[in-house]
């Protein structure tokens, strides 16, 4: 993987047809995602439940691009091998899952994947400044995570705080929650490269009728770019 700060629009397969994952994953990927987000939620840390590591699994050979996984569980550690062997290139933990993000950190670099740290909308930029450099990936959740479809909450002011933080590091600020058409601008300019996108990508689309993925992936890419230039 290697790096720079082009918009990238990830498709989260929270919205895909849970019955049809492999053909959804070909499909967005066909259509232009830059890269494929999986959501993992544990009913603990967010009051929802997805999936584990054998079905992140099963996603892999069906994903060409990078298979950027977000964990919403607590605890994180004991399952960090199990998604490197599951083939997850970028595993991402919350600073809100433990007391020992930096360990976290570490270790999800020392089984071989990018590390990334998730802040919610509650946590300042400021928590994960002695993180940053164990870190290739800031998630900034502009929802409160849990699930797909929520209405943004505007952090622009903590991305751009982000940015500054950030300096000329390789690291990727990737926004998650709310992102669409209209919003994906304002955090564009802020500074974010990588634009999570669950309902702004699926609605209206289906595997059968795939171009609907393009045209709504498209509608977000061309704002978020018309916002940087
Ligand atoms: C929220 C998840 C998001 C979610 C985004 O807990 O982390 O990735 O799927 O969905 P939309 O784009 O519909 O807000
Ligand atoms: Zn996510």
């Amino acid at each position: 993987m290697s790096f720079d700060r082009s918009i990238k629009i990830a498709p989260s397969i929270l919205s895909a047809d849970f019955a049809n994952f492999g053909a959804e994953i070909r499909a967005i990927e066909a259509q232009g995602a830059d890269w494929v987000h999986v959501d993992v939620m544990d009913g603990h840390f967010v009051p929802n439940l997805t999936f584990g590591p054998p079905a992140v699994k099963a996603f892999r050979p069906h994903v060409k691009t990078v298979m950027d996984v977000h964990l919403m569980i607590t605890p994180v550690d004991p399952y960090i091998q199990a998604y490197a062997d599951a083939g997850a290139d970028i595993l991402t933990t919350h600073i809100e899952a433990g007391p020992h993000t930096h360990r976290t950190l570490q270790a999800i670099r020392a089984a071989g994947m990018k590390a990334g740290v998730a802040l919610n909308p509650g946590t300042p930029a400021e928590a994960i400044d002695h993180l940053l450099d164990l870190t290739d990936l800031v998630c900034v959740m502009t929802v409160n995570p849990g699930f797909g479809g929520q209405k943004f909450i505007d952090m622009t002011s903590k991305v751009r705080k982000l940015r500054s933080m950030i300096g000329d590091r390789p690291i990727h600020i990737e926004i998650d929650g709310g992102v669409d058409p209209k919003t994906a601008p304002l955090v564009a300019a802020a500074g974010a490269d990588v634009l999570v996108a669950g309902s702004a990508v699926f609605k209206g689309g289906s595997v059968e009728n795939p171009d609907v993925y393009g045209a709504n992936i498209k509608a977000v890419r061309e704002a978020a770019e018309a916002a940087t230039a």
